[in-house]
């Protein structure tokens, strides 16, 4: 069975935590796309290079959750060579047998527009910077900071920005707790199933 589950959004509107328990409740494999760009950014030297090259240990690093890894992911991001090498392991990856879950930007725009199932989880950015902050500590605003120079950046490049696919369900999580969210996630996918 081929099934493929996309999940894009912004920064921590909840994508991964939705992700992995959809994906834990179907048994779907997961794929968190954004340790990809963030594997890449932290390495150094020629971006390109680093995407062409990436290994399973480039992406087992401690160090890809912090917030400068998440600023270095999305400046090479928005380099179209950095993405280009990294949409054949990404398709390969979502039409793998048995069904798959991926989060990330452009995931039901780009990587799958055929995708089964797409859902566009998205929250205010005060919102979010506050489960940034709840997760990673250090001076809130800042926080917020980061995350507006983040939405920005993704929103504004020229390839592949971040923006729901026309036919994705938009979860606005600023209200809605996560528990109601993995649930409308979930009644989506049976349906489709
Ligand atoms: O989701 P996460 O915060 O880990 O993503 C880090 C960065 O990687 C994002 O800000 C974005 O620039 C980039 N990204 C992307 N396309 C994806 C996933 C992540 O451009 N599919």
């Amino acid at each position: 069975m081929r099934f493929t589950v996309a999940i894009d959004g912004p920064a921590a509107a909840g994508k991964g935590t939705i992700s992995r328990a959809v994906a834990e409740r179907f048994g779907f494999a997961h794929l968190d796309t954004g340790a990809l760009y963030r594997a890449v950014g932290v390495k150094g030297g020629d971006p390109v290079e680093a995407a062409r090259a990436l290994c399973p240990a480039d992406l087992a690093r401690d160090d890809l959750r912090t917030g400068e890894a998440g600023q270095a992911a999305s400046k090479v991001a928005a380099i179209p060579e950095v993405r280009a090498a990294l949409v054949q392991f990404q398709r390969a990856f979502a039409r793998r047998e048995g069904g798959a879950v991926l989060d990330g930007r452009d995931i039901g725009t780009v990587i799958c527009p055929d995708a089964e199932v797409k859902l566009f989880v998205t929250a205010s950015a005060e919102v979010r910077a506050h489960r940034r902050w709840l997760e990673l500590g250090g001076d809130e605003r800042a926080v917020l900071a980061d995350v507006r120079e983040r939405d920005a950046r993704d929103m504004g490049r020229a390839d592949a920005p971040l923006r729901p696919a026309e036919d994705a369900l938009v979860l606005d999580t600023s209200e809605m707790s996560i528990d109601a969210a993995v649930a409308a996630a979930c009644d989506l996918i049976e349906a489709r199933l």
